[in-house]
């Protein structure tokens, strides 16, 4: 099942008293290319985001600020992760549903994507997405 590559990943962390810094590799820390970054900012209380799944794409979401929670589905088990450490990246394969919400005031989402924007590697609709992971399970 898809859902267990879809793992938090401990990305390094060098301490320092002046503040810590951590920093991510692509093909070394995570198992894609970085094409994209995108990030979600200034989301209000009660906001929920996601809600889609993709076809192809790979991402590493972080909280690089506050926490949020991301509820995950591979169309035969689920699993919400709690996010709020900005060394922790949550790995979302290709084929999961994702949704965001529980967003902590001052928030931010911040996704590594393996690939450009591209609305054609969405499923928006949560039946189509069920129907074509038990297609592809057949
Ligand atoms: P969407 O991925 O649906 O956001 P979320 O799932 O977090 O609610 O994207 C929202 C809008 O932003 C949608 O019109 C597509 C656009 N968008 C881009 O143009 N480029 C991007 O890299 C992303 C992620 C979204």
């Amino acid at each position: 099942m898809s859902l267990k590559k879809c793992q938090t990943y401990n990305l390094p962390r060098i301490n320092d008293p002046r503040g810590n810094l951590t920093f991510v590799e692509a093909n070394r820390h995570i198992p894609f290319d970085i094409r994209r970054v995108y990030y979600l900012y200034d989301v209000p209380g009660g906001a929920e985001r996601g809600g889609h799944a993709h076809k192809a794409l790979h991402q590493l979401i972080i909280a690089m600020s506050g926490s949020f929670d991301i509820h995950l589905d591979d169309g035969y088990a689920k699993k919400t992760i709690h996010l709020n450490r900005s060394y922790n990246g949550l790995y979302v394969c290709p084929m999961i549903w994702r949704e965001i919400d529980n967003f902590s005031s001052g928030a931010v989402c911040m996704v590594l994507a393996s690939d450009y924007y591209d609305e054609n590697d969405y499923y928006r609709d949560y039946a189509l997405f069920i129907n074509d992971v038990k297609r592809v399970a057949e």
